[in-house]
């Protein structure tokens, strides 16, 4: 399967003269589940667009979860959003029901108590229950993502951090802050490490066992160590992360906040005819006191990897005279410039930032837990694609992206992203972020 001198045949992109994934096998279950999945969506999402009264308008494909998500037209004539979530067996937590139920219950409770965000948070105007599936309704909002000006011709990055800039106003002056309960030692283990730790036998079911078998692997030129073995090692040895752990817990106001979760929003939309606005959709489903740090790493993994890598699609090889868990990386294509110079900028951005700022002060570990918390986001994210069944479109091709490929190239940045950050941790205490920002995908 791995051969760097197999030909794959297959008519999915994945597969290049010198490619390492021959996902065809995977690819044919994958796609009899979708189908089955995808018929009972049909139904279920036809017998609420009865209920509401409601005449379909189109598909949004934009999303991070396997929920399907339809543009509508209510008898009023309001535009809204229907989304939906059948149950999915053995997806991961976070894409689950459980999950998506109390993503409802955050909506309601960040609304209900927090009066100055209802103009920027995303409303919820129906919900609806079955066994296996939940749905909820919302006004559709006209936006474009807050990273859409890096993606211009000319990116923007100062527009960019501008809107950046207020939106994470709001979020903490009217929702972190609210709250607050001391964070306790053994977070970032409870929270990262033990989530790999469970959602490895996802990997290893789907990836090559090339990339999740051996105790290292090449990623880039860099040896790195297993992933599963660097998640225990922080579960073992609590010191490694003792100094970086949260000192404090907050309100929570989020929980998934990758870039296609701040919709900007034109002038007259929000609270003012004026200014041009915000919507904070899509949040975890949690209920619990969070850690601001895990979120902002959100916005940082967007730019990093996620959401270019899930426009463009990863290309992965391996040199014809290594050895067979040794893997080059990249982008299909050229990373979007306007993303390396604001990924880049992070850190300093949100330094400078006041009001995050004035919470980061009593957090002495904020950037290094940002930074390791990155590379995990980066590992649960190669497992949720290959829970994410919904078809992805590649931008210039307009074909499939394979979930696989999408699933290998998180994993494999992850995989050196965290091999970088423990063998930073292990030799300082800290995350140097120079250099460990230094392995992100760059323009070649
Ligand atoms: N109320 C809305 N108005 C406008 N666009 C929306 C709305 N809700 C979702 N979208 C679009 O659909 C995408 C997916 O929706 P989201 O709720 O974030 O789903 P997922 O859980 O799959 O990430 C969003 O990133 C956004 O582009
Ligand atoms: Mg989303």
């Amino acid at each position: 399967m791995l051969s760097p001198n197999d030909t794959a045949v297959t008519d999915s992109p994945v597969v290049a003269d010198s490619a390492v994934i021959d996902d065809s096998a995977v690819i044919d279950d994958i796609t009899a589940h979708a189908e089955a999945m995808s018929r009972r969506e049909e139904e279920l999402l036809a017998k609420l667009v009865g209920e509401l009264g409601a005449e379909v308008v189109g598909e949004l494909t934009e999303g991070g979860s396997p929920a399907r998500l339809l543009k509508v037209t209510l008898p009023d004539g309001s535009p809204h959003v229907i989304k939906l979530l059948v149950d999915l067996p053995g997806a991961v937590d976070g894409h689950d029901l459980g999950s998506f139920r109390l993503k409802i219950r955050q909506i309601d409770k960040v609304r209900d108590e927090n009066p100055d965000l209802r103009y920027f948070y995303t409303d919820k105007t129906h919900e609806f229950h079955g066994e296996d599936w939940a749905a909820y309704t919302m006004p559709f909002y006209p936006n474009e993502d807050v990273a859409a000006c890096l993606r211009a011709d000319e990116p923007q990055v100062e527009l960019f951090y501008d809107r950046l800039g207020a939106a994470l106003r709001l979020l903490v002056t009217h929702g972190y802050r609210k709250d607050r309960v001391a964070g306790g030692r053994g977070t970032i283990a409870d929270v990262h490490a033990d989530r790999l730790d469970r959602r490895f036998w996802l990997l290893a079911k789907y990836l090559p066992e090339a990339m999740t078998g051996p105790d290292r692997i090449v990623v880039n030129g860099r040896s790195c160590r297993h992933p599963q073995q660097l998640a225990r090692l922080i579960m073992a040895r609590p010191e490694l992360t003792a100094g970086i752990d949260p000192t404090w817990l907050y309100y929570p106001v989020h929980g998934d906040l990758n870039t296609r979760n701040i919709l900007v929003t034109p002038p007259g939309a929000g609270l003012r005819d004026t200014e041009e606005g915000f919507r904070i959709i899509d949040p975890r489903g949690t209920l619990d006191l969070w850690d601001i740090s895990y979120d902002v790493a959100k916005v940082l993994f967007s730019l990093s990897v996620w959401d270019g890598g899930l426009r463009k699609g990863f290309e992965i090889t391996q040199p014809p005279d290594a050895a067979g868990s040794t893997f080059d990386l990249r982008f299909r294509g050229q990373p979007y410039p306007g993303y390396v110079t604001a990924a880049h900028r992070f850190l300093g951005f949100l330094t400078e930032h006041p009001e995050f700022a004035q919470l980061s002060r009593e957090d002495p570990g904020w950037r290094d837990r940002l930074l390791l918390g990155h590379a995990f986001h980066l590992l649960a994210e190669a497992a949720c694609r290959l829970s994410d069944i919904k078809k992805r479109t590649d931008e210039q091709s307009e074909s499939e992206i394979s979930p696989l490929e999408l699933a290998a190239g998180h994993y494999l940045y992850g995989v050196l992203f965290l091999e970088d950050a423990v063998a930073q941790l292990e030799a300082t205490g800290h995350i140097d972020p120079q250099t460990h920002l230094g392995l992100l995908p760059a323009a070649s």
